[in-house]
């Protein structure tokens, strides 16, 4: 018996040895031949196509630079939004991905379409121009330093200063503005195509230097790439048992990029939009016409979006946004005072430190839950991380200033927060 035991684990030590030998080996060749790259290599291999492989979710293989950690991220289940709706509510986190929001997506996705209509080359001092309030640039100069380009990135000058940080630490160059209407030319999206033109034409061109606009908020390769990566990625995790979406909308490229594609496969499907206050989208769903009350009541203090929360929330219509309306079957609203305290609640319940808009995304998610009834499936994403808003939407002072109640009591739950 013992002597049958003993060839037993000879055997599998055997086995045992030649799997970790082989995978050493491959380890190594991989490694080795990663180092004879030039770096020109490295940048050619940068290919959102490339995005982890289907069924991949966040495995164990070796990735190929920066790129290979976009994409595929985990779909959590919400714990304290699902017991307290009696809906299992999934947030989508999207605060993984390496430049720390979905943007990064958009950001690969952007440079390469550039790059294969000829617009883009790098390695010869081409620079990336992006309008943003912050985290597609932050994806754009991290990407732009993978492929050998520079980026410049213009933004209002009232977003948390942790954001203006990280894109100098990227090498980004940074131009804040003050916050003016869109038809104004110093408005931040319109300064950046005026600053892509004028370093095409102050014959930078001569030295093959290229300036290139990415205009997320009118460019297609932004909602393809949510058409052609999240929304695939949505479906797989959930085996198709989705019944609703909600989400926030910046330039609309998510909203409609996942709407288009879900609703193709799940006719059933309800989209819902979810708006802060300030913001437009919401009369437009319902109403058809863009509309903010504080239009109206002349309380309007900036420029932008009336609101604390950054990345969504808009009053013109984008291209992005109208690729995607179509499909979206109802709206909701949602106050300042209950993105913060949803955030504050998310921490206290399941530890979980989100930045405003997925807070936003939250009261939609138990707004759609509430419209629904018991036993949904509902997604919405986790956008970006708290850590980019500690200046602003997580800074006690800074909400006490703008006179948003902050504090979460005790008894404070879902029905207290979401009214
Ligand atoms: C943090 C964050 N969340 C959500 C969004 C909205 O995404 P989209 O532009 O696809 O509507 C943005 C857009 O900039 C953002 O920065």
């Amino acid at each position: 018996m013992s002597t049958h035991n003993d060839n037993h684990q000879l055997l599998w030590g055997v086995l045992l040895g030649s799997l970790v030998t082989a995978s050493s080996i491959t380890l190594y060749l991989n490694l080795s031949s990663s180092k004879k790259h030039s770096p020109r290599h490295r940048r050619d291999s940068l290919d959102s196509n490339h995005l982890c492989p289907p069924g991949n979710i966040r495995g164990m293989e070796i990735v190929d630079g920066v790129d290979g950690l976009i994409g595929n991220t985990p779909l959590m289940k919400i714990r304290s939004l699902s017991e307290a709706t009696g809906c299992t509510i999934l947030g989508k986190a999207e605060f993984l991905n390496p430049g720390g929001s979905a943007k990064d997506r958009v950001a690969l996705n952007i440079i390469k379409t550039a790059e294969e209509q000829g617009l883009l080359r790098p390695d010869n001092g081409s620079t990336v121009f992006e309008g943003t309030v912050g985290s597609t640039g932050i994806s754009i100069a991290m990407i732009a330093r993978a492929k050998g380009y520079n980026a410049w990135i213009v933004m209002p000058d009232d977003q948390a200063k942790e954001k203006y940080q990280l894109l100098e630490k990227l090498g980004a160059t940074v131009e804040k503005v003050r916050p003016v209407s869109i038809i104004d030319k110093r408005q931040f999206v319109n300064l950046a195509r005026t600053r892509a033109e004028e370093f095409s034409k102050d014959g930078e061109a001569s030295k093959e230097a290229q300036g290139y606009f990415a205009d997320q908020f009118e460019n297609r390769a932004n909602f393809q790439i949510h058409y052609q990566t999240t929304g695939p990625e949505i479906y797989r995790q959930t085996g198709g048992k989705v019944d609703a979406i909600v989400l926030g909308a910046g330039t609309g490229g998510t909203l409609s990029g996942i709407s288009t594609y879900l609703k193709s496969l799940l006719p059933g499907l309800k989209v819902f939009l979810v708006d802060p206050q300030g913001s437009g989208l919401y009369h437009k769903v319902k109403h058809g016409i863009m509309y903010s009350p504080t239009e109206a009541e002349g309380t309007r203090r900036r420029h932008q979006v009336d609101t604390v929360v950054e990345g969504i929330g808009i009053n013109r219509l984008t291209q992005n946004f109208d690729i995607g309306r179509v499909h979206i079957d109802d709206a909701f609203r949602a106050t300042d005072e209950e993105a913060v305290k949803m955030a504050r609640y998310l921490v206290r319940e399941d530890g979980l430190f989100v930045g405003s808009s997925s807070a936003v995304n939250c009261v939609g998610a138990v707004r759609a839950a509430r419209k629904l009834g018991p036993g949904h499936v509902i997604v919405t994403l986790l956008n970006d991380s708290g850590q980019r808003h500690l200046t602003k939407f997580w800074s006690d002072e800074y909400l006490k200033e703008n006179g948003i109640p902050y504090e979460l009591k005790d008894e404070d739950t879902i029905d207290t927060i979401v009214r």
